[in-house]
């Protein structure tokens, strides 16, 4: 769509961000900027509309059909098995309470997870009589091997399903999702990941890791508008979900009777089977518009380089701030590496206060539950690191 925009889309330029205010933008992992294009593709639906009213819908209709498409080629699946929805949040919730649950089923959630990936669980488990088991997500970081003998036998015990994040969100830890994946085919367990850490910087694949359910967002590494998000359902395990959502959308033919004659208005047509069904009224056809843009960008760039890209950044600061005090929570392993570096601050000063010392100086990070994190993109030049430092010593010798 974007093609003039996307050739110039270029790793460590951020040429097409010219209003963004910060000198250095590294808090894509809470919510990223809006590019050129992706304003562009907002505005020119917005324009649409004003002119056209309803006759955008045939329009747009055809572009939730591609979004679906972006989507599914992040993850290796196809369209048909992606349910757009309003963010991860509803992507967990549709499949909290889509599923079959029995009374007395295990669902095996984290200690240290957004709480997105958790309080969901939490209401299906008071409905339904689910047994929550919990684990440290933080195990996982600091001794791999054991921690996934410990989840071992909690599957061994018997578990419905495995809620987990791809990327944890404090420390940036990437959670071994194959070995989970395959632990839990083994052990007759589901598997459900929380994406947003992670799609649009780290590869991948459901196949491969034998992910069950994904859910994601669109406002972070994607580097789209809020309030988009979709559903993986691998097709497998579609023929179980329970149509509780289901509302005018989720129907075979949904649309037949807005121009139909009056028998064509029913309440009998079979609710769509799998991720579709989950779809259930009117959409945010701004918010896809783009994130159509954003995510061509991101696919012209190819999310393996923005990954290589993205580590040459963190490890411009990585040792600089060791070697200050700093202590950092990034895996030695490249396999349980994100797109986000977070750190200890050496001193008394909590993470927020850094976090806002450094924005005054005119770079943007987070502070999520007292780690200070950097979550740089394709735009951030490798050499800005320079800058981070700079700001970070003089923030040192100002002193408290
Ligand atoms: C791991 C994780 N899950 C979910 C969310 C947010 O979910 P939603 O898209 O529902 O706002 C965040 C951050 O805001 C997150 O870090």
């Amino acid at each position: 769509m974007h093609d003039a925009n996307e050739s110039r889309a270029a790793l460590g330029n951020r040429a097409l961000f010219p209003e963004l205010r910060f000198d250095v933008y590294a808090n894509h992992g809470s919510v990223s900027p809006l590019s050129e294009p992706v304003q562009a593709a907002v505005n020119e639906v917005l324009s649409a509309q004003a002119r056209e009213g309803m006759g955008i819908f045939p329009a747009e209709v055809e572009r939730r059909e591609r979004v679906r498409e972006q989507f599914a080629s992040l993850i290796g699946a196809t369209g048909e098995d992606i349910g757009l929805v309003a963010n991860t949040s509803a992507g967990v919730l549709a499949i909290a309470h889509s599923l079959p649950w029995r009374r007395g089923d295990r669902v095996l959630v984290f200690r240290g997870e957004f709480p997105t990936n958790v309080t969901p669980w939490q209401q299906a488990a008071r409905r339904l009589g689910l047994e929550l088991v919990w684990m440290d997500a933080e195990d996982f970081r600091l001794d791999r091997v054991a921690a996934m003998e410990q989840f071992e036998q909690h599957l061994a015990e018997g578990i419905r399903l495995v809620a987990v994040s791809a990327v944890q969100f404090t420390t940036g830890q990437l959670m071994p999702l194959e070995e989970m994946g395959e632990s839990c085919r083994r052990h007759g367990s589901e598997l459900f990941v929380d994406a947003i850490q992670a799609l649009g910087i780290v590869p991948l694949d459901v196949k491969r890791m034998g992910i069950d359910y994904l859910a994601c967002g669109s406002h972070k590494w994607l580097m789209g508008p809020e309030g988009v998000g979709f559903v993986y359902i691998a097709p497998q395990r579609t023929d179980q979900l329970e149509p509780n959502l289901a509302a005018w959308i989720s129907h075979e033919d949904a649309f037949e009777f807005l121009t139909g004659a009056a028998e064509t208005l029913r309440y009998d047509r079979p609710i769509r089977r799998g991720a579709r069904m989950l779809e259930s009224g009117t959409f945010n056809n701004l918010g896809c518009a783009g994130l159509e843009a954003s995510i061509g960008l991101i696919q012209s760039l190819g999310v393996t380089h923005i990954f290589e890209h993205v580590q040459a950044w963190h490890d411009g600061l990585e040792p600089a701030l060791q070697a200050r005090g700093f202590e950092s929570a990034r895996m030695t392993d490249p396999a349980g590496r994100s797109g986000i570096l977070s750190l200890q601050p050496p001193d008394n000063r909590a993470a927020a206060e850094w976090a806002g010392e450094l924005g005054e100086r005119g770079i943007s990070c987070a502070s999520p539950a007292g780690w200070l994190r950097f979550t740089p993109h394709w735009p951030n030049p490798a050499t800005e690191t320079e800058r981070v430092i700079r700001a970070v010593d003089s923030i040192l010798h100002q002193g408290h």
